[in-house]
């Protein structure tokens, strides 16, 4: 008999087959048996009967907990009422394992609890359906660079420098030598892109963040592409391309996984390209229009940034940040200004910042200014001042936090349920 997947179960129609899963729930009726199967592909139902089921697998269903294992054959039905649209007519059931006392059971629990629990949490429906989308979120930005030309350039994550700020390092013993744990790949996209034109790089970055926000994670997936001879308004459309294809790309392909997220999604279908755009003195003049206070010359914090992305219906982008809350590589917009080529992305609904990026400083006697004004160590960044020497270029890029951009699609409220297993302040198990 022929093994086959939930995801597939509408090509067998009719058919015998095998599943290979887990129970999720059952409940039982007079004489009938009703058991949700998952096999990580989806859940169908079950129905057992005296009728249609042998007679020993029959009789030990009474006896199966929550999330026995279970290899279960059947034939397989349409079924209208049926959420995925079809239903499997038990034949028999083998039990691989049966334990009672899984710790989640359907009703409610703590996040304390669940996030402790997060290695059986993960086959939860919820968050299942969200690191469905997550997985659906990757692939697609992925694809969407590699259409475009990008190649994959892996960047190291022990790092001899930091690339943004000092204040949120992690430090690693290298054999007596200090490193850190990356905190963005973009300074070596720098120099592949030099190599390659259009490259990207995928991975995990790290920083110490030492508030608890909804926001924040110690150890986040950042998407970052670069350019060669790009500048700002090349990679911003580049970005709002990339984040319109990957929201519809979700909306086709992980339509189900949205409704079990009860993701309300009619605002998706009005986002289109080209993104509003407002300079960053504009956005503080709003900010503080909108209730929340800031100055001009400081950096949006999460109540600010949640006001002006809740007044939005749509990505939008703030555009030319001050010097002084931008990192070191960023270009000025001119020699005197002390405005950048920089760019935010936020996504609206309150969720804030999901792309940082913009244009590099390429000019090295600027660069090495920088460096030294931050009272960063000149001789970490030795290699990074090279590729001013040797033909250096006006070039741009971006970084897209995959967990940001996860929690917006899915419509949840904090980012720790957007990857397998969340690391943040007080948190490192499992
Ligand atoms: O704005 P950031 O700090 O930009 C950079 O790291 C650049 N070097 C990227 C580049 O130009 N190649 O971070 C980029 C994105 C943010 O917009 C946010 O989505 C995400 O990374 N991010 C975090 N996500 C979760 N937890 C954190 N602590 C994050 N810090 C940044
Ligand atoms: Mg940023």
């Amino acid at each position: 008999m022929k093994w086959v997947y939930i995801e597939d179960i509408s090509k067998y129609v009719g058919m015998e087959v095998e599943l290979r899963g887990w129970l999720h729930n059952k409940r039982s009726s007079g004489g009938i048996r009703f058991l949700l199967i998952r096999d990580g592909t989806g859940v169908i139902q079950g129905v057992a009967s005296k009728k249609d089921t042998e007679k020993e697998s029959f009789s030990l269903i009474d006896d199966l907990n929550q999330e026995a294992s279970i290899v279960v054959k059947g034939k397989v039905r349409e079924e209208k009422r049926s959420p995925i649209g079809f239903e499997l007519t038990i034949n028999s059931i083998q039990v691989i394992q049966n334990k009672e006392g899984y710790p989640i059971s359907p009703k409610s629990h703590g996040v304390d609890f669940l996030l402790q629990n997060r290695h059986l949490w993960v086959r939860s429906s919820k968050q299942w359906a969200i690191l469905r989308i997550r997985a659906e979120v990757i692939k697609a930005v992925e694809d969407y660079l590699w259409n475009k030309g990008f190649l994959r350039m892996d960047a190291p994550i022990f790092t001899p420098s930091a690339c943004e700020g000092t204040t949120t390092l992690f430090g690693v013993d290298y054999f007596g030598e200090s490193t850190y744990l990356s905190q963005s790949g973009q300074l070596y996209n720098e120099a592949t892109c030099m190599g390659f034109g259009r490259v990207y790089c995928f991975g995990p970055s790290f920083r110490a963040e030492k508030s608890k926000t909804r926001r924040h994670l110690t150890e986040f997936w950042q998407l970052e592409p670069e350019m060669a001879y790009a500048h700002l308004e090349d990679v911003m459309e580049l970005a709002e391309g990339m984040v319109g294809y990957t929201v519809n790309r979700v909306l086709k392909k992980r339509e189900s996984e949205l409704n079990t997220l009860e993701r309300d999604t009619k605002l998706f279908l009005s986002i289109k390209t080209p993104f509003p755009q407002i300079r960053y003195e504009e956005a503080v003049r709003r900010v503080n229009e909108l209730g929340e206070s800031m100055e001009l010359g400081e950096d949006f914090g999460a109540p600010q940034e949640t006001v002006l992305s809740g007044s939005f219906n749509t990505p939008f982008m703030i555009t030319h940040f001050p010097e002084s809350v931008k990192a070191f590589y960023m270009r000025k917009e001119s020699l005197n200004s002390d405005s950048t080529l920089s760019f935010d992305m936020l996504a609206p609904e309150g969720y804030g910042e999901i792309i940082g990026g913009g244009e590099r400083e390429f000019d090295r006697k600027e660069l090495e200014k920088n460096i030294k004004s931050r009272n960063l160590p000149m001789d970490a960044f030795k290699w990074y001042l090279d590729l001013r020497k040797f033909g250096s270029v006006p070039h741009a890029g971006f970084g897209l936090g995959i967990e940001r951009m996860v929690a917006w699609i899915c419509g949840i409220k904090h980012i720790r349920e957007t990857i397998p297993f969340p690391r943040m302040l007080g948190r490192v198990y499992p």
